[in-house]
């Protein structure tokens, strides 16, 4: 296997596969860190089984066409980041009614899409690239941090850890120029969780920052998962994408 199977930068760079193309490199290790450690897609905390993912090579792309047809336009539009005037970047609302459709899978690629072209545009431009220009939320895991340090009687040394971690991530979702928010509306929330849930999407909502929610809640019914006000913020410039058929999970292709 080549060294330019590992990097996401490859597709974009005219040294992928030759002999300079490997761990020591430069760029690879802005992107994909050094040794296992660092790197902006380490910093944007994709589950390990998403960290690869990119538009090219998503199994769901021959089944979702119509799907990638939309996301394929609105990479494009990332660009916009890099101009002050222009319009903004729209969030995108990535829905299925059935599980394993691609939806995360598609998320991340996006995510990643939005790392490679903040990096290379920086270094077009003479620019230092964000450490982080991108983070991706795990909503579900995040809402067990939650209830790990609200449960009663939880001693100090298990909910002082997670509370901590629940608050780094949530300070991460809000201030990302470019996010994920993974399986929003999955399960009751407590009102002190959708609270913080809905903090992190109205701040994105009111800064203008975009964000790439995945959800097996239709959009026009998030009012009943949650409140009426939070799903009008998820509304705002945003964009719905439907993913079609049932579950793919397990299918190798
Ligand atoms: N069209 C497809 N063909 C083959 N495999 C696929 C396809 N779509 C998704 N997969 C695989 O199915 C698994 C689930 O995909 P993913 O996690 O992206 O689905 P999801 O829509 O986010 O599911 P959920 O609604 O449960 O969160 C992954 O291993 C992915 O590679
Ligand atoms: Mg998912």
């Amino acid at each position: 296997m080549s060294h330019a199977d590992n990097c996401i930068l490859a597709q974009h760079c005219s040294l992928a596969g030759s002999d300079k193309c490997n761990a020591l490199c430069s760029s690879y290790i802005a992107v994909h860190g050094y040794n296992g450690a660092g790197g902006r897609i380490a910093a944007a905390s994709i589950p390990a089984d998403y960290q690869k993912a990119t538009l090219q090579n998503s199994p769901a792309r021959g089944d979702q066409a119509a799907a990638y047809k939309v996301i394929d336009a609105y990479v494009n539009t990332f660009q916009r980041q890099f101009s002050e005037e222009s319009e903004r970047i729209k969030s995108l609302y990535l829905y299925s009614e059935s599980p394993g459709t691609g939806k995360t899978t598609s998320a991340a690629a996006i995510l990643n899409e939005y790392i490679v072209r903040h990096f290379i545009g920086s270094v077009q431009r003479n620019r230092q690239a964000l450490d982080r220009p991108g983070y991706f939320l795990d909503v579900n895991a995040w809402q067990e941090l939650y209830t790990e340090f609200t449960r009663p009687h939880v001693p100090e040394d298990i909910a002082g850890p997670a509370s901590r971690e629940y608050y780094r991530q949530m300070q991460h979702a809000r201030l990302a120029p470019f996010a994920v928010l993974d399986d929003i509306g999955v399960r009751a929330a407590t009102d002190g969780f959708r609270g913080d849930l809905h903090s992190v999407i109205n701040y994105r909502v009111t800064n203008g920052l975009p964000t790439v929610y995945t959800s097996n809640v239709a959009i026009g019914e998030l009012a009943q998962v949650f409140d009426k006000r939070l799903a009008d913020r998820v509304r705002d410039m945003c964009g719905v994408v439907e993913f079609k058929g049932g579950s793919k999970r397990g299918i190798r292709k």
